[in-house]
This record gives C-alpha cells, sequence and structure tokens, in this order.
C-alpha cells in the first residue's frame, strides 16, 4: 500500500508529497500525521533548508477528508483531537521557507494552507475553493483574517461567504499565488524556488521569514484562528453540516 504522504530529502529540500491521487489528495487524519512529521524532520535538519509540499496525481488537494469531518458530525471524534489543527499549528510557526506547488483543484485546506507557505507556484489551470459555507461550516486558520488584509473585504467575502470557486487570475491578484506557470512546469518552477533558498543563508531566511509575518499582526491572527476554531467545532455538529456531508456522500447534484 502506498504512503498517502511521501517525505524525501534532495539538495537541502525536504519534500512532502500528498500521494493520494485516486481520491484527489483529500486530506485524512494519517495524512495530516506524516505532513507533521516531515515539518518537525525539517526543522531539526540543519541540512534542510527549505520544504516543498506538493501533490501527485491531477490535483493538488480536494480538501479535508469528509470521512473525518462526518466521524465528528456523529460524535465519534472531537475536532481537537483531528492531527489537522497540530499540522496547521505547526505550518503556521515553521521558520524555514515553505515552497507550494499547486496543480488542478485546491480545495478547502488545500487552499487554506496556502496562506501560510511563503512562496506559491500554480499551474495556468489551477482552480481554488473555499466551499466552508456551502457545507454549513466556516472558514478556518486564520484565514477570514489573512485573505481581506491580502485581497480586500469584498473579494474576500465573495469566495468566503459565497464560497465562489476561483482561477489563477483571482488567485494571483488576490496575493495567494506568487508565480503563474504552464501546468507542465509547476513541479520544476517549484523546485526552482527550492534551490534558490537553499543558496542563500539560512537565519537570514527565516529572520525575514519572521519580519514578513509581523506584516500581519499576530494578536488578530491568534485570535480569528481561535474564534474559527471554535465555530468551526460548533458547525461541523450542525444540521446543516449533516445534510452537505450526505449530499457529498450521495453523490447528489
Ligand atoms: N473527502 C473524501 N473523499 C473525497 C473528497 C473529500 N474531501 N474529495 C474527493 N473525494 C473522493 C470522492 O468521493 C471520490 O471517491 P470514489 O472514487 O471512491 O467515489 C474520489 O475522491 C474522486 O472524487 P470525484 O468527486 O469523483 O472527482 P471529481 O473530479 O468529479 O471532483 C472535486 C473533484 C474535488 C471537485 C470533488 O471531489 C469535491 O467536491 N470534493 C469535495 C471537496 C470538499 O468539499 N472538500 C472539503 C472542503 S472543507
Amino acid at each position: 500500500m502506498p504512503k498517502p504522504v511521501i517525505i524525501d530529502k534532495s539538495a537541502g529540500v525536504l519534500k512532502v508529497t500528498l500521494n493520494r491521487p485516486d481520491k484527489k489528495n483529500a486530506l485524512s487524519m494519517e495524512m495530516y500525521e506524516l505532513m507533521s512529521a516531515g515539518l518537525s524532520q525539517a526543522a531539526a535538519d540543519d541540512s534542510i533548508k527549505a520544504v516543498l509540499i506538493s501533490a501527485n496525481g491531477d490535483s493538488f488537494s480536494a480538501g479535508n477528508d469528509l470521512e473525518d469531518f462526518s466521524a465528528v458530525n456523529k460524535g465519534a471524534v472531537a475536532l481537537m483531537e483531528l492531527p489537522t489543527v497540530g499540522f496547521m499549528k505547526s505550518l503556521m510557526a515553521f521558520e524555514k521557507p515553505v515552497v507550494a506547488a499547486v496543480q488542478g483543484m485546491a480545495v478547502g485546506i488545500g487552499t487554506t494552507l496556502l496562506l501560510h507557505c511563503d512562496v506559491v507556484v500554480a499551474g495556468r489551470s489551477a482552480i481554488f475553493s473555499l466551499p466552508f459555507t456551502q457545507l454549513g461550516l466556516v472558514p478556518e486558520f486564520g484565514s477570514t483574517y489573512i485573505l481581506p488584509a491580502l485581497a480586500g473585504k469584498v473579494c474576500a467575502s465573495q469566495v468566503l461567504l459565497l464560497g465562489e470557486s476561483f482561477g489563477i487570475d483571482k488567485a494571483s491578484q488576490f496575493g495567494i499565488v506568487s508565480t503563474v506557470c504552464d501546468d507542465a512546469e509547476v513541479a520544476e518552477k517549484a523546485m526552482e524556488k527550492c534551490l534558490g533558498l537553499t543558496a542563500l543563508p539560512a537565519k537570514t531566511l527565516r529572520d525575514v521569514k519572521r519580519l514578513i509575518r509581523s506584516a500581519l499582526n499576530p494578536e488578530k491572527l491568534n485570535e480569528a484562528f481561535d474564534t474559527e476554531l471554535r465555530l468551526f467545532a460548533q458547525a461541523l455538529k450542525s444540521d446543516e453540516h449533516r445534510q452537505a456531508l450526505a449530499v457529498f456522500f450521495n453523490k447528489k447534484p
């Protein structure tokens, strides 16, 4: 059985590759655990200068595995027990540069996590989506603070309130994507960015990353993070969410 996340190291780069293409790289609990382990490994190893998050298959990620949300909805597990929260906290606190390589769909946390990466390379046909309201959920992990700060209030509202998906032009305009290229070139361009980072002094990169992070008010970010998490936990147990899950799992239009 292939691992759903492949971790490997080359040329000073730790590569975290989502490897569940048959499920569009929907992120399961095991995948978050493997990704967290990858970040810990990268943090502890001085020879690793950058992390590359990429995905096998035609999609970057279809978001959180809805089976796990269903388990929370049924009361079988609590949101805080899911390794999602731990992974996102690690990513948000991670000191070394993180590059993401995006092709195809980036849904839900597949887009949210990009807001916490440093360089985002995406193919021209990439589609981004934050469909939380359509699922009876609220956005997550600081996105209700970060996205309005990046994209402006009405642009953020259109994608967060309506849950409208958007293409590469809007993603660039919003400031979610930093480099756009042909779909076939995503992996190569993202690796180029990583290798550029590995050639630079590690401490300087850490200092500059910390300074860039401080452009967003950390207190407001933490406040949004905590409030979103509280509302998300409530929403996961709601009837609205239960109905949205039923639609997905019954494949109704
Ligand atoms: N959780 C669990 N399984 C998922 C999933 C998710 N988030 N996204 C996709 N899958 C599964 C599908 O159930 C399907 O499984 P099956 O082959 O056993 O039936 C497989 O992945 C392929 O997905 P499919 O829907 O057939 O692909 P598609 O190309 O028609 O559509 C998406 C791709 C991403 C648009 C669609 O799968 C989708 O909307 N997924 C849910 C996205 C979502 O709401 N994520 C949570 C955000 S908070």
